[in-house]
């Protein structure tokens, strides 16, 4: 941990927390024994980025396409989801976290939908770290989701499509006002992005480890920000420009 330079976190870290299931599999247990495991993991990280100062911290917690699950693998999960959201408001406002969903709410059930609500509303005026969970969410949905609202607004005269440029349109996702990820990381050696933010991870570093997400811990995320420190971000400029920067 002591050789993280503090000056040089990710402002925005992204993570698939993936290997649930099979880290379950592993122990001849049952796969919702995994993801209780994984809230765990959830709690753990989330403080311990709160701790070092990242300022936005975005998980995947239930992609679009996880609704084709088994039913009773969803059911556990919405459970686990709404017990999380209850007893994390405490936490949240102690460390001065700050609440926020992305995707489909309404794909979700009602009384999940209330303790999204609750916990968004009542961490509205924290001012740390701007927790994002993705719920039903998907990358290509969004992204057709903002190009519908942009094109309604062009059809309704009210926007010339010559106006639409980038920031225009990332103004339009649901991440609108939050900068892109800079570093994303997915855990149990899967090298997929699998539909998660398409648009903002653009330029992000990405970072794959074996573990599994119920192992993954406060060594395994130094483990990851010292390798992103190692990394040299260009943006598509070369080594030397960048040297010459900030002239
Ligand atoms: C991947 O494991 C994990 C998910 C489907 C989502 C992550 C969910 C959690 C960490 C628990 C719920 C989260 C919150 C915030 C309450 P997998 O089942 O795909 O694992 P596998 O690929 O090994 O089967």
């Amino acid at each position: 941990m002591d050789s993280l330079k503090p000056e040089r976190l990710p402002v925005h870290l992204a993570v698939i927390m993936d290997g649930n299931g099979r880290w379950a599999e592993k122990r001849m247990l049952q796969r919702i024994v995994g993801h209780q495991k994984g809230v765990e993991t959830v709690r753990v990280i989330v403080e311990e980025c709160s701790r070092l100062g990242i300022r936005y911290l975005t998980l995947f917690a239930f992609s679009a396409e996880n609704w084709l699950r088994p039913k009773t693998e969803v059911k556990a999960l919405m459970a686990l989801l709404k017990k999380f959201l209850r007893a994390e408001i405490k936490r949240m406002m102690l460390n001065g976290i700050r609440f926020n969903v992305i995707g489909n709410r309404s794909d979700l059930p009602p009384d999940i939908q209330n303790e999204i609500d609750l916990a968004i509303e009542k961490t509205a005026g924290n001012n740390g770290m701007l927790l994002t969970l993705a719920l039903s969410y998907g990358g290509r949905q969004e992204i057709v989701c903002a190009a519908k609202s942009l094109a309604a607004e062009a059809a309704a005269g009210k926007l010339d499509p010559e106006q639409i440029d980038e920031r225009m349109f990332g103004s339009s996702l649901h991440t609108a006002g939050m900068p892109d990820p800079d570093l994303l990381i997915r855990t149990s050696g899967e090298m997929r992005i699998s539909n998660f933010l398409l648009w903002q991870l653009a330029y992000a570093e990405l970072y794959f480890t074996e573990v599994n997400w119920p192992d993954f811990d406060r060594n395994e995320l130094a483990r990851a920000f010292r390798d992103y420190q190692s990394r040299e971000r260009r943006f598509g400029m070369t080594s030397d420009q960048l040297r010459k920067e900030p002239s």
